[in-house]
């Protein structure tokens, strides 16, 4: 059968890790509202290792139709954008009885977990490690707000989530957002319906909680938003429940950053202010804008600024967190090399496929194939390939390798 192309679902790794379509999942590192995620890995062909971070839906999600719709679109648009400051999402798999998401695994920790630790542990991030964070999160959004299709047409993403918890910062001091996950564009089919208010409501722009159509500015006073609670350490829109914080948040009248944090430069207060004007057209209208003046701001502050400033901060921080996490992966490889005298990668494909089989080499980024990838075991697990799969970008496609 065809499916033995998938080899790596013959490998017994441990008992551990848990089987979901071709990846292990190794833990859980967050549960949010629609999704759990895990990290986790596949194979490639050739037994390398490659790490994976894997969102899968909560099942209520799984059930809506028009949501799976709505989140099919989103990913045929993510899936476009390449850069570095944002995780590279590889695939969209419908399973059995879920749906996930396999992303780029960000070795490191979210920029609200960070902040969280970082008070726990009576230290906090510098203000040119934020302005760092901050540009280079921005760097990302305005990737995305520019983004084009294949014939030049402005794909005219908004992130419309654009907060602390989707700025994921690597131990080695790289910072890329994720979660583009309600993100409307161009060309959604499903409209999110007027008046209803997706996302979290503390970094919303204005705008949005009016809920009125948004652009790449709605984003700009997000990340503005952000950039005031790293450098006040207190959001700044505050109340005692959701519907008093929607109106705080149209008003847009935070108290000054300055009369927070005396601290904060001069400088870097102006930036804040501008990129959160309640008025759209007199806030920064890109986010390229506000990460240039923010470099510049940088430029003046700190002109030494280097990325291994903010690597060093995040591997103090988590040292212990590093130290477990290395542990379990050396759990996984010694599973992996059962027999050390062996390719085990390489024996691997002939074990599973035998001489004359056929199979498609891993490119991390296009996994799609029309291959049933469930074959080699029994775990009800992997269904379909289609038709979701059919919408997601030519890009995202491998063409199965023709038989020999
Ligand atoms: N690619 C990734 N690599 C590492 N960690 C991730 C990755 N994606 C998400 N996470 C972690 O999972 C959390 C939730 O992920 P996210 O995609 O934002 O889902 P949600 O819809 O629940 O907000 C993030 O805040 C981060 O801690
Ligand atoms: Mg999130």
């Amino acid at each position: 059968m065809r499916g033995k192309a998938w080899l790596w679902h013959s490998t017994d790794v441990s008992r551990k890790t848990k089987r979901l379509g071709r990846y292990h999942l190794t833990e859980r590192i967050a549960y949010g509202g629609m999704a759990e995620i895990f990290r986790g890995f596949t194979f490639s062909s050739e037994g390398f290792r490659h790490d994976v971070a894997i969102k899968k839906l909560l099942p209520h999600y799984v059930e809506d139709q028009q949501f799976i719709t709505m989140l099919t679109d989103e990913y045929r648009l993510v899936s476009m954008l390449k850069h570095e400051n944002i995780a590279d999402v590889y695939e969209l798999v419908e399973l059995a009885d879920t749906l996930l998401i396999a992303m780029e695994y960000v070795d490191g920790k979210d920029l609200r977990s960070t902040v969280e630790k970082a008070r726990r542990s009576n230290t906090s991030l510098r203000f040119d490690d934020i302005v760092y964070v901050m540009a280079s999160a921005l760097d990302g959004l305005h990737h995305a707000h520019n983004a084009e299709d294949e014939s030049g047409d402005k794909l005219q993403i908004v992130h419309r989530d654009f907060s602390p918890s989707n700025v994921l910062l690597s131990y080695d001091g790289l910072v890329k957002i994720c979660d583009f996950g309600i993100a409307k564009a161009k060309l959604s089919r499903v409209k999110t319906r007027a008046g209803i208010i997706k996302g979290k409501v503390k970094y919303m722009s204005p705008e949005q909680a009016f809920g009125k159509n948004l652009d790449r500015r709605s984003d700009v006073f997000s990340a503005g938003s952000v950039l005031y609670e790293l450098c006040t350490g207190r959001p700044p829109f505050r109340a005692n429940s959701e519907v008093e914080l929607i109106f705080a948040v149209r008003k847009a009248n935070a108290p000054d950053c300055r009369a927070v944090n005396p601290h904060i430069p001069e400088g870097l207060a102006d930036i804040i202010r501008r990129s959160m004007m309640r008025a759209r057209a007199a806030r920064y209208q890109s986010s390229l804008e506000f990460r240039d003046a923010l470099v510049e701001f940088l430029s003046r502050f700190n002109a030494d600024y280097r990325a291994t400033r903010l690597a060093r901060f995040m591997k103090k921080l988590w040292e212990p967190e590093i130290d477990a996490e290395l542990r379990a992966l050396e759990e996984f490889a010694l599973d992996l090399t059962m027999d050390d005298k062996v390719d085990y990668g390489k024996n691997l494909i002939a074990d599973a496929l035998g001489p004359d089989a056929q199979y498609e080499k891993f490119q991390p980024r296009p996994t799609h194939s029309n291959v049933d990838p469930l074959a080699l075991d029994n775990e009800p697990t992997v269904v379909s390939s289609a038709p979701m799969l059919e919408l997601l970008s030519d890009k995202t496609r491998v063409t199965p390798p023709k038989k020999k």
